[in-house]
């Protein structure tokens, strides 16, 4: 990862930007300079903002992932840092990335969804499938493949709908916000 000298906070649009509700674009390979820079800035971000320390320190929002129109790029690229131990942090990024397959089990995150874009809280349940397959390729442009369950299911499937123009709240029912554990598992 980048050192901390070098760190520089990025500017993540608001919900209330229209080019978030744009569809993003197929990348080709190679990539720019300019997009690997900021995929190197998005994971040491995301990272910090899941240590409480630099958390504190550079007064970060914690998340787990980014999608480039977050940072006004329509372009198909996220960026994912999932915690799977304590301290101990895997980090995913894929362009132009597509579900090829999916549970029909779904699930839904228990004290809702958050986004880096929306600066506020929203309340209710966003239903995701527990496990996805997401194709796609990594930054040298070679062909990969993950295979994701729960939390991290619903973070590829909250980051892909980032680049079709989807906010996690478009997925709540206004009629039915909160589902039972009879519904849908909540995690
Ligand atoms: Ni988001």
């Amino acid at each position: 990862m980048r050192s901390e000298k070098d760190f520089k906070k990025l500017t993540i649009l608001d919900e209330k930007e229209k080019l978030l509700r744009m569809k993003s674009k197929e990348v080709t390979f190679p990539l720019t300079e300019e997009d690997k820079e900021l995929i190197e800035r998005g994971i040491q971000e995301l990272t910090y903002s899941q240590i409480e320390k630099y958390e504190k320190k550079y007064d970060l929002r914690p998340g787990m992932g980014l999608a480039f129109p977050q940072l006004g790029l329509l372009k198909r690229i996220i960026i994912i840092v999932h915690e799977v131990e304590d301290g101990k942090f895997d980090n995913y990024v894929v362009v132009n990335p597509k579900i090829i397959s999916y549970s029909d089990e779904m699930i839904a995150a228990e004290e809702g969804e958050g986004c880096l874009s929306v600066n506020r809280d929203v309340a209710g349940h966003v239903k995701r499938h527990a496990r996805v397959t997401v194709e796609g390729f990594n930054i040298e442009g070679q062909k990969i493949k993950i295979r994701a369950r729960e939390e991290l299911s619903a973070c590829f499937q909250h980051e892909i709908d980032h680049l079709n123009g989807i906010l996690f709240y478009d997925r709540i029912d206004p009629k039915h916000p909160f589902y039972t554990e009879q519904e849908v598992r909540l995690i």
